[in-house]
């Protein structure tokens, strides 16, 4: 194929953002994990055809994108590594990035992003990526923001609805019978999951056994999730919800204004509430009964400092 012949005028592509629901951090070590769209939130990339030098546009930096910051390394090489897929010319476009993602809130903004690049790149050319291409370009950027991903922040921004996921092997849906509703909070605090990744490897090398075991108990809690999920047993998820935070802020990547927010929501008839993403910072994630309880343990975490909250639902029938 000539790429070059078969770009277009405007190409547009979006993905939406990510919840972990169980199983962050355990994930980079092979367990399984559970997560789902927050299609509330997402990114998107316009690719325009115009002649000259490869120009950025976005709210952090616009210009010729070889001259863009450091940030934008992992962009400029999924960009290449695309490019050469797609045999487009290193020049004639311009990206417009655009996102409502809040950025280090462990909600998937770098993957969403890229994601939103891959889809606008493959409709330029008249094409969709398949979905192995499309995660194999997702992971080069996220490579670049997180170091050693799991995979799973790309799996999920590019899925319909909840899918359990392993590191290395394609990601399977999860249909719940009976419609879920989650609350997401933003508690202000940046998370970097970089840094905290790297606090759960140190804590390995310093304490292997302790850290193992609770490492494999999140895994089996994702797991349970996903079963009760699947039932539509909300209880139960809420239980492993509470059960993987316990993990989590003994493996050091909570934080006192997550933990706040989290009493908080327990307070407001949450089912369970954790930390949500690479912690330390970012957003929490609570479990409601129904619709009309999310909205309050939404009101009630708002109250408390939470910058912004959203809601996310599963339907019945959620497929991927
Ligand atoms: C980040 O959303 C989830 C982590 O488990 C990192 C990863 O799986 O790549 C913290």
């Amino acid at each position: 194929m000539t790429a070059t012949m078969a770009m277009r005028g405007v190409s547009v592509g979006e993905a939406h953002a990510k919840v972990i629901v169980v199983g962050e951090h355990a994930a980079v070590f092979g367990y399984p994990v559970l997560a789902a769209p927050l299609p509330a939130l997402s990114a998107r990339t316009e690719v325009r055809q115009a002649d000259g030098p490869i120009g950025l546009v976005s709210p952090f930096y616009t210009g010729p994108l070889r001259r863009a910051p450091a940030v934008f390394d992992g962009i400029k090489a999924l960009l290449e590594a695309a490019r050469a897929r797609l045999a487009l010319p290193h020049r004639d476009m311009i990206l417009k990035l655009s996102s409502n993602i809040p950025i280090g809130r462990g909600l998937g903004s770098s993957a969403a992003l890229a994601a939103s690049l891959v889809r606008a790149l493959y409709r330029s050319c008249g094409e969709s990526p398949d979905p192995f291409t499309l995660l194999d370009l997702i992971d080069i950027a996220e490579t670049f923001a997180h170091g050693s991903p799991s995979g799973v922040d790309a799996a999920a921004v590019v899925a319909g609805g909840m899918i359990s996921y392993r590191k290395g092997l394609a990601a399977t849906p999860v249909r719940t019978s009976r419609p879920l509703h989650f609350v997401v909070a933003d508690s202000g605090i940046p998370s970097a999951t970089r840094q905290a990744v790297a606090e759960v490897r140190r804590r390995l090398a310093r304490a292997a056994a302790d850290t193992r075991l609770r490492l494999g108990e999140i895994g089996r809690l994702a797991e349970v999730a996903a079963a009760a999920a699947k039932e539509g047993d909300a209880r139960r998820l809420g239980e492993t919800m509470n059960g993987a935070q316990r993990e989590l802020d003994a493996l050091g990547v909570s934080h006192p204004v997550l933990d706040h927010l989290l009493l908080a929501a327990g307070r407001a008839g949450a089912l369970g509430a954790k930390l949500t993403g690479g912690g330390q910072g970012g957003s929490v994630l609570c479990l409601a009964e129904d619709l009309q309880a999310a909205e309050r343990i939404a009101l009630a975490l708002r109250s408390q400092g939470a910058k912004a909250t959203w809601l996310a639902g599963t339907r019945e029938e959620a497929a991927l």
